[in-house]
């Protein structure tokens, strides 16, 4: 494990390095930076910290790494601005057109319904930033003299940019890029909504923003069928308003459906929703093949989501999708020939920096006393001979270098899943930071409970005669990723 941490260190100091940038690894325990401090993956320890030289990007949960770049690059610093805060121009779909801020609004504050009050967000597995919180807020919290069931106060902190994730567009006179006053007139979403958890410093789902780390908590079936328009969703596909919210209900939480927009697909032929786990979105440098069946590489990904999954304004190629039998949705509303003129395109111009920054986000590794280090250490040898793992999770990366795509037949399940993207495969899961997105299950679907399962499935599909020594070691190895 240790040469492992070594090179995948070593291999992001030379990437920065061949990138131009300079750059130096803080080394130090537990130091937690709160304030304005642009860190990710933010510690879960408490403790002074020392003042911040540069702009801090990506961290490491354990406490014992952290990238610090100089102000000059810009590049990287733009991409956590674009994946923190940008909406694309999304609040096209999300406000003008479904209406979800009316949703969040209520009609008490000029929307419609009860409106969606902070304890409720909370309930839905949207996270609060406590960094965005003035002090008087924060002490008012403290104190519960802040409405926690009034709509009003989840209208107070969109106006303060603390709902990780959404934008409140409001329609007040004040600065630029959006005014915070106001009656709220759209809303937007962000990559964060979805790719980013907070640290519960605060309270449970209040606290430091950590980048990357899939939200398992998010309900977005829930968020979205809340919407009170839906007939754009639902004229695409084919199907009343009412067919597009059961669906979405569907999904329940940690889980999004990014081809159901593509194929139209609500449910699987067990009945089963048809959506996925939502995936960290860090420790991706160096893998070729993303998404859980190998759509393609990060910038395409990025691009893919921003301008299909998120509406965002901007320009998106890809031919495959123009096949009528696999992506009927998609090809009839020429998906894949998405155009938009230079000067109004709010996608294509941000691809290189979000693309560093994710490059930049390294895996948290776990706290220590999370795992058994002499089991782990039993389980890493295991994992590399007698379990096999290694033939696809090749190390230090825990997927294929290269192509690292294999059949369903090869990793023991169904299709139906590997069926709805262009290979008809399951890419090689990352395997680092796994400690962070237990909750939902594992695998596209979160099938296998736990870690334990997983080994079990592996252990019957390969016929490994594993012990049950052996299997609790390996899954200890799992959680020491
Ligand atoms: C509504 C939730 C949601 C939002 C918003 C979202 N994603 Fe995702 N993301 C997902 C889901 C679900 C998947 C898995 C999709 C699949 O495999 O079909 C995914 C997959 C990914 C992956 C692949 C990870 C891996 O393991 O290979 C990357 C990278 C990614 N998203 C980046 C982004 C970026 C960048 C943005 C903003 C432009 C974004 N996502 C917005 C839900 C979301
Ligand atoms: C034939 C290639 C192959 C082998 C061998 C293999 N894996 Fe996997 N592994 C995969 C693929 C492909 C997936 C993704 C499956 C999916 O998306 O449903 C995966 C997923 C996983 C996951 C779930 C990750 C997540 O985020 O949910 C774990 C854990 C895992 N493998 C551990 C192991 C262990 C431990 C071994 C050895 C006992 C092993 N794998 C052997 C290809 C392989």
């Amino acid at each position: 494990m240790n040469r492992d941490k070594h090179i995948r260190k070593s291999s992001l100091i030379v990437a920065a390095a061949a990138l131009g940038f300079g750059i130096t690894w803080a080394v130090g325990g537990g130091c937690s930076n709160g304030g304005t401090s642009a860190t990710s993956n933010a510690q879960k320890g408490t403790g002074d910290c020392p003042p911040n030289t540069g702009t801090q990007v990506a961290g490491r949960d354990g406490g014992t790494t952290t990238v610090t770049l100089p102000a000059g690059a810009s590049l990287i610093t733009d991409g956590q601005q674009t994946f923190r805060f940008d909406t694309f121009g999304d609040e096209v779909f999300w406000g003008d057109t479904i209406k979800l801020h009316q949703a969040i609004e209520g009609a008490a504050n000029g929307g419609v319904g009860p409106g969606v009050s902070p304890a409720a967000a909370l309930q839905l597995g949207l996270k609060v930033d406590v960094d965005a919180l003035p002090p008087a807020i924060v002490d008012g919290l403290k104190a519960g003299t802040v409405d926690l069931n009034d709509p009003a106060t989840t209208l107070a902190l969109l106006r303060l940019n603390a709902v990780v994730g959404v934008t409140g567009i409001f329609d007040g006179t004040d600065a630029s890029p959006s005014p915070t006053s106001g009656p709220m007139k759209s809303m937007g979403i962000q990559c964060a909504l979805c790719h980013s958890t907070v640290d519960d410093s605060f309270a449970a789902g209040i606290g430091h923003r950590r980048d990357g780390w899939a939200n398992r908590d998010l309900n977005v079936g829930a968020i979205i069928a809340a919407a009170p328009d839906l007939s754009v969703v639902a004229n695409l596909l084919g199907v009343d308003q009412a067919t597009v919210r059961t669906v979405l209900n569907a999904w329940g939480p940690g889980k999004f459906d990014a081809e159901l927009l593509l194929d139209g697909k609500g449910f699987r032929p067990d009945g089963k929703t048809a959506a996925t786990l939502i995936p960290p979105a860090f420790g991706l440098a160096g893998i070729n093949l993303h998404t859980w069946t190998g759509w393609g590489s990060v910038p395409y990904w990025n691009a893919f989501v921003a301008v299909l999954e998120m509406h965002g304004v901007g320009s998106f190629f890809d031919p495959r999708l123009d096949d009528a039998t696999k992506f009927p949705v998609a090809a009839k509303n020429h998906f894949g020939h998405v155009v938009v003129d230079e000067a109004h395109d709010r996608v294509t111009p941000k691809l290189p920096g979000l693309h560093l920054y994710q490059m930049a986000l390294t895996a948290p590794t776990p706290a220590a006393g999370s795992f058994d280090t002499a089991a782990a250490d039993r389980g890493d040898k295991l994992f590399a001979s007698k379990a096999k793992c290694v033939t696809c999770h090749v190390e230090p990366l825990t997927t294929e270098p290269g192509w690292n795509m294999h059949t369903p037949a090869e990793v023991g399940v169904d299709d139906f899943q590997a069926n709805r993207a262009p290979d008809n495969r399951y890419r090689t899961s990352p395997l680092h930071g796994l400690f962070t997105h237990t909750k939902g299950g594992f695998y596209h679907d979160g099938r296998f409970a736990t870690l334990l399962d997983v080994v079990n499935h592996y252990d019957t599909l390969m016929s490994l005669g594993l012990s049950e020594q052996e299997k609790s070691d390996v899954v200890e190895y799992l959680k020491s990723l």
